[in-house]
């Protein structure tokens, strides 16, 4: 299950939501995962998750927040590491050490990190329902076309490679070594591809993943719930469901205790929620109310699982 979509809308409010129904009571083993580097998993469970692995926080609920750009130093660390054992070296050659270092500048690099997580998460196959908690940058459906974008950062792994084949051949000289090093790279960088094509699979087949997006009643969510439509077709995955957040409650307009602001609020988001009914209809699997503080803690989060099970559908 991933969940995407614009910053700041309620992915994470309502993963956590998810994860918590699925593994209180539907007895399903649940993976909640985040990559943000503001640790928002972190703050609404309200217990420190970030970089600390696998956690479990209730019977069946495991979360993990991995530390992304902790990761993409450990992988440049590896890289590094193998091309100085394979090759023999004694010190990494600072043209090759400068090209690895700058490669974290590339928001691949970061997305590869990610994917690569959760790659490795659902490949142990320990849990039953994975949620992925997507980061607010692009649509979080980016990562599907990241086949691509890692394809690429395996053929300059490879580049790399050929330019440490020109230290290797002087330094198997020297040594007197025969050249076996090129064979492993090359197992190891196929071994990646394969990797990334299983996941990909996975995430573009409907049967076993389903993506979620959550809007607002506001001009730019509905827009930005459009554009992401027409992404999702182009890499032929099918949305499962949108979820509307944050609607005040209407009966809001008929209390007189209520001030003239609040009201006007309400009545803001009318037209939006009829343009969410005629442009995603059917789409809209549940609504969940404006809460009248944030969302946090197990209690509230078991409160949003209720609202987002049980809640009627306004539109
Ligand atoms: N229905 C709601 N009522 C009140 N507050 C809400 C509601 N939904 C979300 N919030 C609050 O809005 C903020 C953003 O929500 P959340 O973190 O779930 O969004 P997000 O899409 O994950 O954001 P980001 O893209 O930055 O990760 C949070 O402080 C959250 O507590
Ligand atoms: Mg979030």
């Amino acid at each position: 299950m991933v969940f995407a979509g614009k910053g700041g809308l309620g992915k994470t409010t309502c993963s956590a939501a998810v994860s918590y129904w699925s593994s209180q009571k539907d007895a399903m083993k649940t993976l909640c995962f985040s990559t943000d580097p503001q640790a928002s998993l972190s703050d609404i469970f309200e217990k420190d998750i970030f970089g600390k692995g696998l956690m479990e926080l209730a019977p069946r609920l495991d979360v993990v927040e991995i530390d992304a750009d902790r990761r993409v130093k450990d992988y440049q660390l590896s890289i590094k590491k193998k091309i100085i054992d394979m090759y023999g070296l004694d010190e990494l050659p600072a043209e090759i050490d400068e090209y690895i270092d700058s490669t974290s500048a590339e928001p691949a690099m970061y997305e590869s990190a990610t994917y690569d997580a959760m790659a490795d998460l659902v490949a142990e196959k320990d849990h039953d329902l994975y949620i992925f908690d997507m980061p607010p940058f692009g649509h979080g459906v980016r990562m599907v076309a990241m086949a691509e974008i890692l394809s690429r950062w395996v053929e300059k792994i490879t580049e790399a490679r050929e330019k440490a084949q020109e230290y290797e051949a002087v330094a198997a000289t020297l040594r007197g070594q025969k050249l076996e090093a090129g064979d492993e790279v090359m197992r190891e960088l196929t071994e990646i591809r394969s990797k990334i094509t299983t996941f990909t699979d996975m995430l573009t087949d409907r049967k076993r993943t389903a993506f979620f997006m959550v809007l607002v009643p506001e001009k730019m969510a509905i827009l930005d719930t459009e554009r992401a439509l027409a992404m999702f077709e182009r890499l032929h995955i099918t949305l499962s469901g949108l979820i509307l957040n944050q609607v005040y409650p209407r009966d809001l307009l008929d209390s007189p205790k209520v001030s003239e602001f609040l009201k006007n609020r309400v009545k803001a988001q009318e037209p939006y929620i009829n343009e969410v009914k005629e442009k995603f209809g059917d789409l809209v699997l549940a609504t969940l109310p404006m809460y009248v503080r944030e969302p946090k803690g197990m209690e509230m989060i078991a409160k949003v699982a209720e609202d987002l099970v049980n809640g009627t559908v306004v539109v």
